[in-house]
């Protein structure tokens, strides 16, 4: 199936968010864990949304929304990374944090996580405040070029177990698109997607 992404806003301070009833599945992970490649390799564009081997390259709150699906995915500034000023973090945080706690329409947040890098302590916070505000996880591996299949699976149980046993997380590259459909399949399910 052919999807179009239409970026329809990028939010860098509070004041340019509203709340929304549409449906939404953000994504949210550490800096660098690959969101905003896995926003281009599901839209099949290079440069849709902006990547970079430098962490802290997402400033915005960026909504791109998916046709056919009638849903929005979210690409969200990282978080958890040490370098940016204390400033800035918590200003991004406040950002983060008021999207995620002000949407009657967020179905579920996709949370990522590096294949090859054990989950960390704010990726552990950010499960935990999503599971006490009542938002749906979707948990995806990224990078998983990078890793040969015993180690996927691993990663995958490891944080499976984190996670309660609730879900397994989807391993997915954006390099070699390994997991694409199985992607697209999940967040169609959360969104409540309408494909026909
Ligand atoms: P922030 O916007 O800073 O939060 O980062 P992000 O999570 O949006 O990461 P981004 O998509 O900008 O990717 C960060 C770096 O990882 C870039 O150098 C990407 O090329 C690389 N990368 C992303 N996904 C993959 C992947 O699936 N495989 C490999 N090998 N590299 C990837
Ligand atoms: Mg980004």
């Amino acid at each position: 199936m052919n999807r179009t992404f239409d970026l329809v806003k990028t939010a860098y301070v509070i004041s340019q968010m509203e709340p929304s009833d549409e449906p939404q599945v953000a994504l949210a992970g550490r800096s660098n864990v690959g969101k905003s490649s896995l926003i281009n390799c599901l839209a099949g564009r290079k440069a849709l949304a902006k990547v970079s081997s430098t962490p802290g390259k997402t400033q915005s709150v960026n909504f791109f929304r998916i046709a056919p699906g009638g849903y929005t995915l979210v690409d969200l500034p990282g978080y958890g990374y040490a370098r940016r000023s204390q400033t800035e973090r918590a200003k991004w945080g406040t950002l983060i944090e008021h999207f995620l706690k002000g949407n009657p329409g967020l179905k579920a947040v996709a949370v990522l996580l590096d294949v090859r890098i054990t989950p960390q302590q704010s990726d552990l916070e950010m499960v935990s405040w999503l599971r006490h505000q009542g938002i749906p996880i979707l948990p995806v591996l990224t990078k998983c070029d990078k890793v040969n299949q015993r180690e996927q699976a691993a990663r995958q149980r490891e944080w499976r177990d984190l996670l309660g046993g609730a879900a397994t997380p989807i391993c997915f590259s954006s390099v070699s698109k390994q997991g694409r459909e199985a992607l697209w399949t999940a967040l169609d399910e959360k969104a409540g997607a309408e494909l026909l």
